[in-house]
């Protein structure tokens, strides 16, 4: 095929050019001879050597599983395109058609992210006061603990023991930005501690409550593993914490039931200090039932309350989104 033939010290200079005028051909690898470099061209290119070369074709690596797994067509247009990556574990939402399909399914995210050691099928919805899923296994090792990155902290967790969402990391960062050195942070529903460790940067002290007996340990584990030493975990309902606790800053990462701990979050807050509560709403109307909560709970405790900001956070189902709403309690 066609080749431009430029000395070796202007092999960068002539890669820039001939890709910006598009005549680089994909798919083939650049060749060296002797001094020279040879690029595959398309045609000829004006101002440059022209030579006839061979060169050796370079297999494209797919991006995405879809493009190696082998399901019945009819059924192809139901590959998910996205799936969660928690550590080295991949977490997949897989519609009933498919779910005869997930080994080989499995197989193929294995195949085409090297970095990903097990994968696993969602199996239930997120359920119950620990807010945890089925999962149910479909390639590579049967191990659900893995070690995660976000925000430059390490959490160690179980995905089958413990709530937790990547989906979240960039919201976690968000109430990082408006924490200010030195306050007090309470975490009324810590789980292994996205939001503890990360506030712990900023803040003091933050008192990080859980529930689950799993979530607190690797909660421990987790201010053992990014030195977090001014998180204190408590193992237990934060309905017993609640009261005892004055804190600057309140996080309610309860989306289903922290409209049942409203009273709990004001009576932690001190006064002008600021609550992060969130909750699920219909897209028709986001934020009303929430607020008049919120409100209705204010008034009864004889105090008043100020709304700073409100937010989707992100898709929760069909037409319902994961919602904030911060506000200032006085
Ligand atoms: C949606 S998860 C959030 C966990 C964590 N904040 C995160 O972002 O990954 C809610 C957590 O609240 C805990 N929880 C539920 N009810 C609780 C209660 N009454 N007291 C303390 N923790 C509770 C659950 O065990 C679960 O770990």
């Amino acid at each position: 095929m066609l080749a431009v033939k430029v000395p070796k010290k202007e092999a960068e200079k002539t890669r820039r050019k001939l890709l910006e005028l598009g005549v680089l051909a994909k798919g083939y690898s650049i060749k060296r001879e002797g001094d020279f470099v040879l690029f595959p061209v398309t045609g000829p290119v004006e101002g440059f050597e022209i030579a006839e070369a061979e060169f050796e074709k370079v297999e494209r690596r797919p991006r995405s599983y879809r493009e190696v797994v082998e399901v019945p067509d009819e059924i192809r247009p139901l590959l998910p395109s996205s799936f969660d990556i928690i550590g080295d574990i991949a977490i997949i939402e897989l519609p009933e058609e498919l779910m005869p399909h997930g080994r080989a399914i499995g197989e193929a995210i294995l195949k085409v992210h090297r970095h990903i050691k097990a994968v696993f099928a969602k199996g239930s919805k997120v359920e119950g006061e620990y807010r945890v899923r089925e999962l149910i296994h479909l390639a590579g090792e049967k191990r659900t603990e893995t070690v995660h990155r976000e925000n430059g902290i390490r959490l160690k967790l179980d995905v089958a023991r413990v709530y937790y969402t990547p989906r979240l990391a960039t919201e976690r960062m968000r109430i990082f930005r408006k924490t200010r050195p030195g306050e007090i942070v309470f975490d009324m529903f810590a789980g292994v501690g996205p939001y503890s460790i990360l506030l712990a940067r900023k803040a003091k002290l933050v008192f990080a409550v859980d529930l689950n007996p799993w979530a607190v340990k690797y909660l421990e584990e987790n201010i053992r593993l990014n030195k977090a030493n001014n998180v204190v975990p408590i193992l237990g309902d934060v309905r017993k914490v609640a009261g005892n606790v004055k804190a600057d800053r309140v996080v309610m990462n309860l989306p289903k039931f922290a409209d049942r701990f409203l009273r709990e979050a004001m009576l932690s807050v001190k006064p002008g200090g600021v609550v992060h509560y969130y909750g699920f709403g219909p897209e028709e109307d986001l934020y009303s039932e929430h607020e008049a909560k919120i409100k209705a709970t204010a008034r009864e405790l004889g105090l008043s309350v100020n709304f700073i900001e409100r937010r989707k956070v992100r898709p929760y189902a069909p037409r319902q989104f994961n919602i904030a709403i911060d506000f200032k309690v006085e």
